[in-house]
């Protein structure tokens, strides 16, 4: 069954998704890479071309992509020469020690843009079984598999030695080996080599069985001009020099651990480093470009804490003698988790107090930790298939945060977990065009595709639902056990569901009527989540579950179920009721005004899947309000009766202490999503938003602020919006006086990253003072030079999109070209994005022109940043619409490979619409385009979706939205 992959969302930031910010910048402003150097090269390259992503055909049919499984791999021997300064080409070898485990006459593995010397190819028993060699050897492109036919058998329990050398290429797409160059601070060209091997690219550096469930362990070895290092998973063994290749090196590292190939890495860079004696037992290091060493401290620093803290949480040692990082100038991901050799992109790693803000250290925070927590959740125990991506990266992105948690216990990151990753998920699940976190894939096409917020945020939100359903102790020992028993092998969610339901048996967290497989299943292998109703009566409340869906009763555009596109009104009551039989297993936990308890978290009551009603009694009478899901610890929306709705706004009203901060930011988040999807009314869920011109904590503001975005969005280009920009300002003002625009460096972390988005709103609602401090360090910041600190990196953003918006060609001007010669990666992307706030049509325009031209000054990994700060300027919004429309062609080409730029930059244009017209254009273009669409076809469909949604919401809330607004500021002038 292979229909929920059609159904994926594509709207969604691949990997980004680990630090929260779509598009990062990385330091060059070349574009690096993307013409080719040598003269052999453009030869040489088209050779390879021919198979590459660019032009790789849709998976199509039954024919499946995955490994016939009669041989698994136990060692490697893999040797590379690659000709970094030179030609681009690798020389490369292997030797595949394989087991038989069914007799087969052929040797099938995984290849791609790899050019075999077939006479090379030998099979060598290892147990003087009788000889058998290689008759035919054939390629798919379309499968990316090799096939070796023998002309006898392989007989099983029989071992052997696959032996094959190759041609390999130096690529400049950021997967496989590829290649990158930066500048040092004399501007010299310094080219280096990197590996991006997940999901499905170690295929191209080697021949090899690429997928996550064959283990095996392996011996790199890396041939390095001698000005270069070479690093690997593993320590480095010997150096020799090769014969007859004067400044040319053999490094040879130690054979690593059993592993699986996605995580095989290695670099060959100029690069320098800082060490850290922190851990002990290994040794740990930080890389980069030299003239950005000074940037690694942070990095160096925080890493020994959250290892050695999830040493003990686990009670497993990180079993590597040494852990090297190392920030690339060019990288596809924000992190990728490598045994033993971590990279980043610089914005990941790096970090300058001067330059870059609370928000990009506490994002790298993120990052490196998920990335460490990988080092369990991946590296030592791996998802069998990509079908359970979510069992790593959810572990990772949740486990991360605990993490980092203890490293920083007083930025509250355990509380801004539920805003950063519950409250956007919420949203994105409750679409039709969703999918299931445990999906199956097949083709690397599909296997993309799943690396998307629904895997990582959904999967770290169900991980963090089950760890308070199980108590903490009961689930760290079911982790415990399940790393342990499953070491250095791989595992599916059914192993980890046995190993929580044991240890929530023995300790009797867990009823014994319930396991956790049949709990979470209901959780990880459908779509979507329920809201839950809540009627009551005297002491008793009646609970009911129902599917929540933001766009009208259960149907979806593709796959099983359909969304009606005439639809102008959503239903009210947009739970699906009828189609759904079957629902989720929910742990309700609750409490009451009487008695105000919001750090019980254990399950008091479950709620079955057969959606009958549930019954809680004991409850304090009906003047006292109630509130379910303590601290949002599960993976659903609450609704209340009007009553109780009107108790909990005038709690808030009166003081709001007394609810969890977690909880106010709930029912912020609840409260205006429920009026989205026609459950609640507006009025009502507005109402609830007044109490904020009082509250001064970061997380409920930050729900608040999500949620009026897209109010923001949708009222911009109407009449209505002075009222709507009144009201807003009337709540933030307070916020921004508390906290002041400006920065002091002794405030808590908090203070600072309240400032940021009191700052930011109050800015982009255009309230004069903070307009005007903005102006004035314009200003300032335009004669300055380059070292000078004019203001805290905290409001950059905003003081340079403010000064940029109000100025004109010049201001823009001195803005680029402080963006070309900075030397940290946040304030080069605070600066990309701040240039996409000019009024200037002419400039806007241009820029659109640079962001996808080669040698413009900014990179092709940067194009969609820049492409969605062009979007999301009013000014801008139709000039990149109507960019995408005139050049849709030339921009697939641009981004050849299967990027997630593409549907980033529809799902960037797009994201405002809300008028017929708008859909009718956008229909056109999906009609004008089809079987042009590239990786962006589901983001087609998904606009499509939120633009249809966005035309019914406006036709039937607008005005409601509107009189609410307009009582309140009659209220508030009179
Ligand atoms: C050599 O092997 C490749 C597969 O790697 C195959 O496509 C090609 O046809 C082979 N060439 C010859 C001459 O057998
Ligand atoms: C290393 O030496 C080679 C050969 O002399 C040169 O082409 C290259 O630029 C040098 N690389 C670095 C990073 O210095
Ligand atoms: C290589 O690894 C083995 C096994 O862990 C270890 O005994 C040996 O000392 C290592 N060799 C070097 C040179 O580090
Ligand atoms: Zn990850």
């Amino acid at each position: 069954m292979k229909i929920s992959i059609m159904k994926l969302i594509l709207l969604i930031l691949m990997v980004t998704a680990a630090s929260g910010e779509p598009d990062l910048l990385s330091e060059q402003a070349e574009a690096s890479g993307v013409e080719i150097v040598t003269e052999i090269g453009p030869i040489f390259q088209k050779e390879f071309e021919t198979a590459t992503t660019c032009d790789r055909p849709q998976h199509q049919g039954n024919a499946s992509a995955r490994l016939p499984t009669v041989l698994t791999p136990s060692h490697y021997v893999v040797r590379l020469q690659p000709f970094i300064n030179g030609n681009l080409s690798i020389h490369g070898s292997v030797d595949i020690t394989i087991n038989v485990v069914e007799a087969t006459r052929r040797v099938v593995i995984n290849m791609i843009d790899i050019i075999t010397k077939n006479e090379t190819v030998q099979l060598v028993s290892l147990n003087s079984s009788a000889p058998v060699s290689v008759m035919q050897q054939t390629y798919d492109p379309k499968l990316q598999l090799y096939t070796a036919v023998l002309d006898g058998e392989l007989t099983v329990g029989s071992s052997y030695i696959f032996h094959m050398e190759f041609q390999g290429y130096l690529n400049d797409k950021l997967v496989g080996f590829y290649r990158s160059m930066y500048r040092d601070a004399q501007g010299t060209e310094k080219w280096l080599a990197a590996t991006q091997f997940s999901p499905t690219d170690a295929r191209r550096a080697f021949p090899c069985f690429d997928e996550p469930g064959f283990k095996a362990t392996f011996d790199i070895q890396l041939a390095r001009q001698t000005n270069m290092t070479a690093i690997s998973n593993m320590p480095l063994i010997s150096s020799e020099p090769i014969d007859g290749e004067d400044g040319w090196v053999w490094d040879t590292f130690n054979t690593t651990l059993p592993m699986s190939t996605y995580i095989v890495g290695f670099l060959i860079c100029d690069f320098g480093s800082v060490t850290s004696n922190e851990l002990n037992h290994t040794v740990y290091k930080v890389w980069t470009r030299k003239d950005a060493l000074n940037q690694a401290t942070y990095a160096r620093d925080v890493a020994p804490d959250i290892l050695t803290y999830l040493e003990d949480y686990f009670n497993i040692p990180f079993p590597l003698p040494k852990l090297d990082m190392a920030a690339l100038p060019d990288f596809k991901f924000n992190g990728m988790e490598n045994w033993g050799l971590i990279m980043y992109r610089e914005i990941a790693l790096l970090y300058d107090p001067q330059f870059s803000s609370v928000a990009s250290q506490q994002n790298l925070g993120y990052v490196l930790a998920h990335e460490i927590a990988h080092q369990w959740f991946g590296n030592l125990v791996t998802p069998h298939w990509w079908s359970d991506l979510w069992l790593k990266e959810g572990f990772a992105s949740y486990m991360g945060y605990i993490g980092f948690n203890y490293a920083e216990p007083t930025w509250g990151l355990l509380d801004q977990f539920v805003m950063d990753y519950i409250h956007p998920v919420l949203v994105l699940d409750s679409l039709h065009s969703s999918h299931p976190i445990s999906v199956e894939v097949d083709h690397p096409d599909e296997i993309s595709e799943i690396f998307d917020v629904i895997s990582y945020r959904k999967g770290a939100s169900i991980i963090r639902m089950m760890q308070h359903f199980l108590t903490e102790s009961t689930y760290k020992k079911g982790l415990t056990n399940y790393l342990n028993a499953l070491k250095f092998d791989s595992a599916k969610q059914d192993d980890l569901w046995h190993y929580l339901t044991e240890a929530g048996h023995e300790d009797g967290s867990l009823p014994s009527e319930l396991t956790v497989k049949l709990v979470m299943d209901t959780w990880t292998l459908k779509e979507g989540y329920p809201v839950i109703s809540v009627m009551r009566q005297n002491t008793k409340a009646t609970l009911e579950q129902e599917w929540f869906r933001l766009g009208g009763a259960g149907n979806s555009s593709r796959g099983r179920a359909k969304f009606a596109s005439d639809t102008t009104k959503p239903s009210s009551g947009t739970a699906n009721s009828s189609s759904e039989t079957v629902g989720w297993w929910v742990p309700i936990t609750y409490t009451s005004q009487s008695n105000p308890n919001f750090n019980r978290t254990h399950t008091q009551q479950w709620m079955s899947d057969d959606r009958k009603s549930l019954q809680i009694t004991g409850l304090p009478n009906m003047t006292q309000w109630i509130i379910i899901n303590v601290q949002e610890t599960g993976y659903y929306r609450v609704n209340y009766d009007s009553a109780t709705w009107k108790m909990l706004h005038e709690q808030l009203k009166s003081n709001h202490s007394v609810i969890h901060l977690i909880n106010r930011a709930q029912l912020l988040d609840d409260a205006l999503n429920l009026a989205r999807g026609g459950l609640l009314d507006y009025p009502t869920a507005l109402t609830i938003t007044a109490y904020l011109e009082k509250e001064y904590d970061f997380v409920p503001w930050s729900s608040a602020l999500m949620n009026f975005d897209y109010l923001k969005d949708m009222f911009e280009r109407a009449g209505g919006y002075g009222l709507l920009k009144n009201y807003l300002l009337s709540l933030i003002v307070p916020l921004y006086d508390s906290v002041g625009f400006d920065d002091n460096v002794h405030d808590p972390h908090l203070t600072k990253y309240k400032r940021v988005i009191a700052v930011k709103w109050a800015c982009k609602l255009g309230y004069a003072p903070c307009v005007n401090s903005s102006a004035a360090l314009f200003e300032q910041w335009m004669q300055s030079s380059n070292n000078e600190s004019i203001f805290s990196p905290n409001v950059q953003r905003t003081v340079l999109c403010t000064g940029i918006s109000i100025g004109g060609e010049k201001e823009w001007n001195a803005a680029w070209s402080r963006y070309t010669q900075s030397n940290v990666g946040s304030e080069k992307s605070d600066i990309l994005s701040a240039l996409g706030c000019t009024k200037e049509v002419w400039i806007l325009s241009r820029y659109l022109e640079w962001a996808f031209t080669p040698n413009s000054g900014i990179r092709k990994q940067d194009a969609s940043q820049v492409f969605g700060a062009i979007a999301d300027n009013t000014v801008g919004r139709d000039l990149a619409w109507n960019y995408l429309q005139d050049r849709w062609i030339q921009i697939l080409e641009y981004f050849s490979s299967g990027s997630g730029h593409l549907s980033k930059v529809i799902k960037y244009a797009t994201a405002t619409f809300n008028t017929p017209l708008l859909v009718k254009e956008l229909e056109k273009f999906q009609s004008d385009y089809e079987g042009h669409l590239g990786s962006a076809v589901r983001a087609l469909d998904q606009a499509l979706e939120s633009a249809k949604l966005n035309v019914a919401s406006m036709d039937a809330y607008y005005d409601i939205i509107l009189q609410w607004l307009e009582n309140k500021d009659q209220s508030h002038s009179g």
